[in-house]
Order: structure tokens, then C-alpha cells, then sequence
């Protein structure tokens, strides 16, 4: 396998990161995952401009953006990943330092790591539908920066697991704010409602797409939080993320989502996106 790793293509085994690297240290860092078809990036201006807010976020020295852009396609390249379905992520920290809170001087380099991998869809999550499980959100108050530091989403996706669930969904003052690694929505009355776009959510790029997609099918849209003990009254629930695409939420913790099987308009976005990636 081939990474990219402050300038150059190599081998991973020959990456060397300091251990005073304040990624490794303080988790001071910021990330991206893009996904790619047939060697098309999906919707890349996006998460590269995310990226950028994130590292404006954080006061994080900005490296060469088109130096950056060019990166995700060499990683293919290099990986004989560019036929079929593949992700690229790409890492940036704040470069290494001995150990201080503050930052380090401005002349510090940034560190810069990325990868690509083979990706293989969750078919069967996607067709049937997936189990949630609801966990309090007791992350910062700057959810809307893409951290390297996620403690907390590492915590709730383990509960998750042990849960057999796929997902765990974040519940701060009484609402539904997102998934660990996803963004979250429910349809009420043939309504698309999901958390609106403050610090407390990523923006996610999956949850802009659909919006887009149901304004294109007339399908009302609302950004305003779901209560949690709103949600038994949702018709359909739904997950949205780069890799997750649009993925049908059946039961939430120990209750059933409408009749326990996706609904149609979950179906109807899912298979819009699918079809919005691939072509
Ligand atoms: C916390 C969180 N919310 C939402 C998302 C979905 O964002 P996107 O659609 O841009 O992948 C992610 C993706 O990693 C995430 O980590």
C-alpha cells in the first residue's frame, strides 16, 4: 500500500511520524474522507472547502490547497484504485513539537497523511436497514470542525457495536443531533426533517445532497431538531454519510421505525444518490 505523507508517495511501512507529532499527542489535527467511483471523486470541491473551514477553525497553518486537490488522485493511481468504488482520507495536524498546549512556532510544518482504500458497500445494511442505538452527546460545542480528536464518537460507535447496532445517534438537550459518524434524519408526514446546520453538527456533505434531492422531488424539507421523544411518532429514519450513502434506520433502540422495514422515501434518496455518485 502506497500513502502520501508530506510530499511524497511511499510505502506505509516507511512512514515515520513523530511522537511528538500533536496529532498523536492532542489529537490537533483535522481530516477528510472522499469517496470515489471509477476514479471520480464525489463532490470534492466540498470536502476540500471543509476542510479548509476546519483548518481556519482550528488556526491550523493552511498548506498549498492545489498541492492537497492533487493529492486524492495520485493515492488512486498509486493503489490501482481507479476502477471501482475507493475512499480517500487525508489528515492534516499541526505539525510536531515538544509538548506545550500553545501552539508551536509559526515556521512548524504541518503534518500531512493520506490514504486510499478498496471500498465495499454494506449492500445488505443498505437494502434492509440498520438498528440504531441512542447515546447522550458529550462532545464539545464545536462538532461542526472535522477533529481528528473524536474520543466520544469512538466511545459511542464501541457501545454501538456491542449493542449490535450499527450506528449510535447523539441526543444533547433532548434532540437528535447526529450519528458518530453520520448525519441523521426522519421523515414525519412525507416531511425530511434533520438537526439544523449550527456548531453542535458536521455539515455534512451527504445531508446537503439530500436536501438537494428532496427539493428536487417536492419533498418539504425542515432543518429544526427532532426530539427524542418525537421519534417514535417518525415514519421513516435515515443515516447519511459518504460512505453510508443514505441508509435506512429500522429500529432505534428497542423500538421499530414505522413498520421495521425502509420506507419509500428513504428508498427514493438512496436510490437517487446511488445514482447521483455512480454516474
Ligand atoms: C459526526 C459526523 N457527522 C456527519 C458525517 C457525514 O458527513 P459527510 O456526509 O460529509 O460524510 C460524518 C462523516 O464522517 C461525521 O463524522
Amino acid at each position: 500500500m502506497h500513502v502520501y505523507f508530506n510530499g511524497d508517495m511511499m510505502p506505509k511501512n516507511e512512514v515515520s511520524i513523530s511522537p511528538d507529532d500533536r496529532g498523536f499527542i492532542f489529537g490537533d489535527g483535522v481530516y477528510e474522507v472522499i469517496v470515489a467511483y471509477d476514479g471520480r471523486f464525489f463532490r470534492a470541491d466540498a470536502h476540500f472547502e471543509r476542510l479548509r473551514r476546519s483548518l481556519r477553525a482550528l488556526k491550523i497553518q493552511e498548506p498549498d490547497m492545489a498541492a492537497l486537490r492533487a493529492i486524492p488522485e495520485k493515492l488512486l493511481r498509486a493503489n490501482n484504485l481507479e476502477e471501482g468504488e475507493a475512499t480517500v482520507y487525508l489528515q492534516i495536524t499541526r505539525g510536531a513539537a515538544p509538548r506545550k498546549h500553545p501552539f508551536p512556532d509559526k515556521d512548524t510544518p504541518v503534518t500531512v497523511y493520506g490514504f486510499a482504500s478498496r471500498f465495499v458497500a454494506d449492500e445488505s445494511a443498505w437494502e434492509d436497514g440498520v438498528k440504531v442505538i441512542s447515546v447522550p452527546d458529550i462532545r464539545w460545542m464545536r462538532c461542526d470542525i472535522k477533529s481528528v480528536s473524536l474520543l466520544p464518537n469512538v466511545l459511542a460507535s464501541q457501545q454501538a457495536k456491542e449493542n449490535n447496532a450499527k450506528e449510535a445517534i447523539f441526543v444533547r438537550d433532548g434532540a437528535i443531533t447526529e450519528g458518530a459518524h453520520t448525519s441523521f434524519a426522519a421523515i414525519f408526514d412525507g416531511c425530511f426533517v434533520t438537526y439544523p446546520e449550527t456548531h453542535y453538527i458536521l455539515p455534512g456533505i451527504t445531508r446537503t445532497v439530500a436536501i438537494g434531492l428532496c427539493r428536487e422531488f417536492n419533498i418539504p424539507v425542515r432543518e429544526f431538531p427532532i426530539l427524542e421523544n418525537e421519534l417514535k411518532d417518525a415514519d421513516e429514519c435515515m443515516l447519511l454519510g459518504t460512505t453510508t450513502e443514505v441508509m435506512p434506520v429500522v429500529q432505534v433502540d428497542d423500538r421499530m421505525v414505522g413498520d421495521g422495514r425502509p420506507g419509500p422515501v428513504t428508498r427514493k434518496l438512496q436510490n437517487a444518490l446511488r445514482k447521483l455518485i455512480r454516474n
